[in-house]
């Protein structure tokens, strides 16, 4: 029997950001912090901050929405769904539960949490691209939904708090067959990579977790390693795929790096020796929002149009662990 070979393509890209702004000004007026310090040192002009009664699954359902209709599928397509998260709902079921719930799915589908900080959407767009090379399901919802503000930051660390914000991204995921792709040879993944290095636990954490202690705990970094860490693990993300498809740094259109920090992403720039041009930046507009910033700066880029078809699109991102990955597009 021939199995098929399959291809995934990126049907469907959303995001959203809660209502609320947190200005660099605003929080300088209960923070020893400026405005100039922040812009200078990160970028960031301002965070959005989700409202009081909403929850990560919140985020994520109108992240869905907004990819499902782009993708003009319904939500009856979605056979599973996988969602990156590092501020679950609740500790458990998986926020991917909570989602397929306030989606309408009454179906019985796969849906799981991935747990891989700022990586957190690349981790789960590779899960999700498996699945469907496997030929497993068909059509899959990659989220990524963050409330970073609620609990997890101290907002009296200011060389921490200043740097994070809430959102959600997602993409919605297809795999078709070589012989219908071949007749339509847009829009799929060429590649996908993730790796960790666990010697790195202590430089990005949170001090505390159900398997430790007995509250929720605050962020800690080493801001200096995570700097220098981030801008390799980056780079070295982008060039692995690239030659591992025989491609080059000249042939990307558009670089989406994770929005921690807009020197970081100039650093992997740099080092890649891509055009500034090339990279999409919204970290000013919402400062790190983790697991959501690729789907959510991809998504501005689209509604930008600064997408066309046929272009190489590179996405990457390191958080802790340390965790880092990458994938090429071609859109
Ligand atoms: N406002 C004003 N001053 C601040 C401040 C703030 N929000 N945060 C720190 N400072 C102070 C420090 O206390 C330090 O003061 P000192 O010299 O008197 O001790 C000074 O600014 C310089 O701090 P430093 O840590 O050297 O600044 P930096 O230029 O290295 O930038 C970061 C700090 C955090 C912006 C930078 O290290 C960074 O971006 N790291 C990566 C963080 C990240 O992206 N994390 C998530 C990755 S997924």
């Amino acid at each position: 029997m021939r199995v098929p070979k399959m291809r995934v393509r990126v049907c469907g890209v959303g995001s959203y950001l809660p209502k609320r702004v947190l200005t660099n000004t605003e929080l300088s007026r209960s923070l020893d912090t400026s405005d100039e310090w922040i812009r200078v040192r990160t970028g960031i002009r301002q965070r959005h901050i989700a409202a009081d009664d909403e929850c990560t699954s919140d985020l994520a359902l109108h992240a869905s929405r907004a990819a499902l209709g782009q993708s003009s599928r319904s939500v009856d397509e979605i056979d599973a769904i996988v969602l990156a998260t590092t501020t679950p709902e609740n500790t458990f079921p998986a926020t991917a539960a909570r989602l397929q719930h306030k989606l309408g799915i009454s179906r019985s589908i796969p849906c799981h949490d991935v747990q891989a900080v700022c990586a957190g959407f690349v981790f789960a767009l590779h899960s999700a691209w498996n699945m469907l090379l496997l030929g497993q399901v068909r059509c899959v919802l990659v989220v990524g939904s963050e409330i970073y503000s609620r609990s997890i930051i101290d907002w009296q660390d200011r060389s921490t708090c200043v740097l994070f914000g809430d959102g959600a991204g997602a993409f919605i995921l297809e795999s078709i067959e070589e012989d219908a792709f071949s007749k339509n040879p847009c829009g799929y993944i060429l590649d996908v990579m993730t790796s960790t290095d666990g010697s790195f636990y202590d430089m990005l954490y949170i001090d505390g977790g159900a398997g430790s202690s007995t509250n929720v705990g605050h962020l800690k970094m080493n801001g200096s390693v995570v700097f220098r860490e981030g801008i390799a693990k980056m780079a070295n993300s982008v060039t692995e795929l690239l030659s591992r498809n025989n491609l080059r740094a000249e042939d990307i259109s558009l670089l989406v790096p994770h929005q921690a920090n807009q020197r970081i992403m100039d650093g992997v720039a740099r080092k890649l020796g891509v055009l500034q041009e090339r990279v999409v930046s919204t970290v000013g507009e919402h400062g790190n929002i983790s697991a959501a910033t690729i789907p959510a700066a991809l998504s501005h880029a689209c509604a930008e149009g600064m997408v066309k078809r046929g272009d190489l699109i590179a996405i990457t991102a390191m958080g802790g662990g340390f965790s880092w990955g990458g994938a090429l597009i071609r859109w």
